[in-house]
């Protein structure tokens, strides 16, 4: 089966492997949500039904929370969780900062809300990943439905003042209908080509009345897990300094490589 996975894939999976290293017995872990993640969460549903971990999770997506329950991990709500000692999330794009842009998947408000929460964050990633400055993946905002055009065009608009490249934007859509999140809201995709200043930026979207949040996680991330098609990994951590590097060896087990549909 493992022989089936594209270097991408491979790449994914390592990084999530060498990420749930990170947890320890009685943790309280928040769960990312996309493709790595969900790799990760197969991991550890592996770790909890042959090694015995205790840990309780907090998906940050019904998509995430589902898979931890089916995977046999104690799943609660972030406000019975209170804090939490790490959360481990996939992202769209890094950089040098570990400075992150979020949200490709939907779910960056809470996923947002559950990194801030937590001692510490780990972004699990392929190569592919790394970009030296932040923009090429279109930008994430997650607005309300009512009004969303007029927001919209508030959006456009104050994008001319601020140093990106472009400023199209675009409803992201299920189908024939609008993606939906799952707070209700609508996505909103920011075609901006190159991000100069990714704080400022963070911060006037945020200031507009109908942006709940965007996808630029600055200052959350603490070290990244960088995974390679062939099995390499790079575990940076920012406050330490330090970069570490491994290799993981594919052992294909059903249960990690089976039916997975995210
Ligand atoms: C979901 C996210 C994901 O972490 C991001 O889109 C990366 O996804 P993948 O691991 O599938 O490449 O932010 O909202």
């Amino acid at each position: 089966m493992s022989g089936e996975l594209s270097p991408i894939d491979k790449a994914k999976f390592v990084a999530a492997k060498r990420a749930a290293e990170f947890v320890e017995d009685g943790m309280r872990v928040g769960l990312g949500t996309g493709s790595t993640a969900a790799w990760l969460v197969r991991c550890l549903g592996e770790m909890v039904r042959d090694d015995g971990l205790r840990i309780k999770g907090v998906p940050t997506s019904t998509r995430t929370a589902q898979l931890a329950r089916e995977m046999g991990i104690e799943v609660i709500s972030l406000d019975e969780a209170k804090w939490l000692d790490l959360t481990i999330d996939g992202a769209d794009e890094f950089d040098i900062d570990l400075n992150l842009i979020k949200g490709g998947g939907g779910a960056l408000l809470q996923e947002k809300i559950v990194a801030t929460a937590s001692d510490q964050m780990v972004v699990i990633a392929d190569v592919g990943k790394e970009v030296q400055h932040l923009g090429s993946f279109p930008l994430p905002i997650e607005v309300i439905p009512f009004g969303w055009q007029t927001t919209q065009a508030l959006v456009e608009e104050t994008l001319i003042s601020m140093d990106v490249l472009g400023r199209n934007s675009t409803l992201r859509m299920n189908g024939e209908v609008p993606f939906i999140t799952d707070e209700g809201n609508y996505i909103l995709d920011l075609r901006l080509g190159r991000i100069g200043n990714a704080r400022q930026l963070a911060l006037v979207l945020n200031q507009m009345p109908g942006v709940v949040e965007n996808g630029l996680f600055i200052d959350i991330c603490d070290a990244v897990v960088i995974g390679y098609g062939d099995g390499r990994v790079e575990v940076r951590d920012i406050n330490e300094g330090t970069v570490a590097t491994d290799r993981l060896e594919f052992v294909e087990t059903d249960n990690l490589f089976s039916d997975l549909n995210d």
